[in-house]
């Protein structure tokens, strides 16, 4: 199972839930295997800053189209294999939805993000086309900011986009932002924290939403 997580925009949570999906995929039990498909490298830093003895799935960096159509080669032993994406570059993001099973698209509640998240939408509904539905796609909110009326209205022009929007998401906390910068994650730092239950809600959401209808 290969699940992408992808936005050209920048700094919406790609990698932020890369970390914590893959850490809560771990922990469940499964075998995880991180991707790196950004030539900024912020998986590979997040990595270096765990440090050694870190009990973290393993990475690779495969950060060029011609490399990311590989992936097949090294993820057969691996229950799940999470794609952090790469954000400008649409040729990467557009080679890594053609290996993908799963595209999980973060979008921030603005009115900016929701443009942002067309690019990755139309390319996703482009190779649907020649591949009888695969792969699957869904929204997830990022940095929620509960109750507030943008958000709600912010759904609803997503859902127009045509695919569905995760009940899970994450919300505005520093317990996210804190956790990445020392190369963890929120099930590390705050393992009992509104974060982690976010986290761990959104994973399971997404493993049914990987396997729904298969
Ligand atoms: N739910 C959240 N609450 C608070 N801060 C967050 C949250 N999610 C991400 N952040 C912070 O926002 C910044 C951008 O997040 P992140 O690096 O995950 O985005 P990205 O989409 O991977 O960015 P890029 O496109 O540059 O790779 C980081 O400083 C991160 O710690
Ligand atoms: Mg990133």
């Amino acid at each position: 199972m290969i699940i992408a997580i992808l936005n050209e925009k920048g700094g919406v949570g790609k990698t932020t839930l890369a970390t914590n999906l893959a850490r809560a995929f771990q922990k469940a039990g499964q075998k995880v295997l991180l991707v790196d498909s950004d030539p900024q490298g912020s998986l590979r830093d997040w990595l270096a800053a765990a440090g050694e003895g870190g009990d973290y799935p393993p990475m690779i960096a495969m950060d060029k189209p011609a490399m990311i159509k590989d992936i097949k080669s090294v993820s057969g032993q691996h229950d799940v294999v999470i794609v952090d994406g790469c954000p400008k570059s649409i040729g990467m993001i557009a080679a890594t939805i053609t290996v993908a099973d799963v595209v999980l698209i973060p979008v921030q509640p603005s009115g900016f993000d929701l443009w942002a998240a067309n690019s990755v939408v139309d390319l996703v509904k482009q190779r649907r086309e020649l591949t009888e539905g695969r792969p699957k796609a869904a929204f997830i909110v990022s940095r929620q900011i509960t109750n507030t009326r943008l958000a709600v209205e912010s759904r609803q022009a997503l859902l127009e986009l045509g695919f569905p929007i995760l009940n899970a998401y994450t919300s505005q906390r520093i317990a996210y932002a804190q956790s990445s910068s020392n190369g963890r994650t929120v099930l590390d730092t705050e393992p009992d924290g509104v974060a982690a239950r976010e986290i761990r809600a959104l994973a399971q959401e997404v493993e049914e939403f990987a396997h729904a209808g298969r």
